[in-house]
């Protein structure tokens, strides 16, 4: 696939105005309360499923029976939480034969090129890994994605989500997609020896400023790296400027910002990316040529002492050898962020001339199930969006995270991972912090940052 192919293929995806949406689904809603479960393990879906045409606009054709699957899971614990789910949905379905085709990279940073052309071309994937709210937009707007709120979403389905969750789902009125996690963006990982070692008290720090004390104070006492970020793709450092920004300035302005009123924030913005800024100089020797697991893998071998990430890297945590919740590694919201529960949800769709109608649909109504919510969420280190799913094999983490998503007073969602603008301002974004990880150019970012808006 060549560059002029994708760049073609993007623009028109993104003909269309997004801006007028940007920001309107701002908050993934009141965290909902857990009903504890009622024993059902709601997989429901079963084989009633039966028979589907595809629907309109999927001319069904010959099913294949072949479900392909593209998605980007293929980091850290991220592999197994993808395997759990499969596994969950073979043994519902053990006629089903399962194509998995990755495109790896974090943030899905490899599969937007792969997918647009596809899906333009009419030759898309069964199903596809995607984030529900703005992301989905261009699909929606070009009537890419088959409603599945009859096929999929029945009524028992729709009670036990979160409405805020199940609103992402439909960006354009009608339900496209199936939400299968909760990912919290704001956090900030830490190895526990080494902050000891530093004698760093990672609950005492208060503010993004705090943190660069912190790491000073790690770079003089300890060998360790002071922060495992990575700086190869940009995704990194723009939801670490999120949680600065937050941080500094709280979710108003953040609101006000993914709302596209970049200039009446001029200077918070720019204070936030001097804070960016200053961070770099305690970044990895290799940031610029490392994954994101790969400056977590610091973090699990001691070499690195902090790490901004999505709770992702828990799941990571949870695939090492011995190395344990609060003894080895722990975790405190990025400072200044408390109260606050950013949030990063991925789903899966239902394309258009859909390869193989039966099975995509087979594979959605499992995907929404407590079964395959069980099974993928304690591996991949995000907590439920239906209400109830028994949370008793999450772990201490994920139940500590569990109950903050549940104590938060605001969820708002995530630039860096697609809920919170349209594509094309994430993009544009990305393009600022790819210049900013190499310039570290504050009034160059600042500009970007108000353009792309
Ligand atoms: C996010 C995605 C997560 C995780 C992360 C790192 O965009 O929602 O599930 O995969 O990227 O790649």
């Amino acid at each position: 696939m060549s560059r002029d192919n994708s760049n073609d293929s993007k623009s028109r995806l993104t003909r269309r105005h997004y801006v007028a949406g940007a920001g309107t689904l701002a908050t993934v809603g009141i965290a909902g309360c857990s009903g504890g479960g009622d024993g059902s393990d709601g997989s429901d879906g079963g084989d009633g499923s039966d028979g589907s045409d595809g629907g309109d606009g999927s001319d069904g054709g010959d099913s294949s029976a072949e479900l392909e699957i593209v998605h980007w899971w293929t980091a850290g614990g991220e592999q197994d939480a993808y395997q759990a789910l499969l596994d969950g949905f073979r043994e519902e379905h053990p006629d089903v034969e399962i194509v998995d085709n990755p495109a790896p990279g974090g943030a899905g940073s490899a599969i937007d090129t792969v997918i647009q052309n596809r899906v333009i071309d009419g030759n898309p994937p069964s199903t596809f890994q995607i984030w529900p709210g703005q992301a989905l937009t261009p699909y929606t707007d070009e009537g890419l994605l088959e409603d599945i709120g009859e096929s999929v979403w029945d009524e028992e389905m729709r009670d036990a989500y979160l409405d805020g969750v199940r609103n992402l789902a439909q960006p354009a009125g009608n339900l496209v997609a199936v939400p299968i996690n909760i990912h919290r963006l704001n956090n900030l990982f830490y190895n526990v020896s080494v902050l000891e070692e530093a004698g760093v008290d990672a609950a005492d720090i208060d503010d993004p400023q705090g943190l660069l004390a912190a790491m000073e104070t790690v770079a003089t006492e300890t060998d360790a790296t002071p922060m495992a970020h990575q700086t190869q793709a940009p995704w990194s450092s723009l939801q670490m400027w999120e949680s600065i920004f937050i941080g500094q300035q709280g979710v108003d302005d953040y609101q006000t910002l993914i709302g596209g009123d970049v200039e009446s924030l001029e200077s918070e913005v720019r204070t936030s990316l001097e804070t960016l800024a200053a961070y770099a100089e305690y970044y990895p020797e290799d940031a610029g040529s490392i994954s994101w697991d790969q400056g977590n893998n610091q973090v699990i071998e001691g070499d690195a002492a902090f790490l901004h990430q999505g709770d992702w890297a828990a799941g990571q945590y949870g695939s090492a050898e011995g190395f344990e919740f609060e003894t080895d590694w722990d975790m405190v919201p990025f400072p200044g962020t408390s109260g606050v529960y950013q949030s990063v949800i991925d789903s899966f769709v239902f394309p258009t001339n859909n390869p193989s109608p039966d099975e995509t649909e087979k594979f959605l109504n499992y995907a929404g199930t407590v079964d395959a919510q069980e099974r993928f969420n304690p591996i991949k280190g995000s907590i439920p969006p239906r209400t109830d799913v028994p949370m008793d094999e999450f772990g201490d983490f994920l139940t500590r995270q569990f109950e903050d998503f549940q104590n938060s007073n605001t969820q708002p969602p995530a630039i860096a991972h697609g809920t919170a603008v349209a594509p094309a301002i994430q993009s544009a974004l990305s393009e600022v912090f790819a210049n900013f990880n190499g310039s570290l150019n504050v009034d160059a970012a600042y500009e970007g940052i108000r353009d792309a808006f």
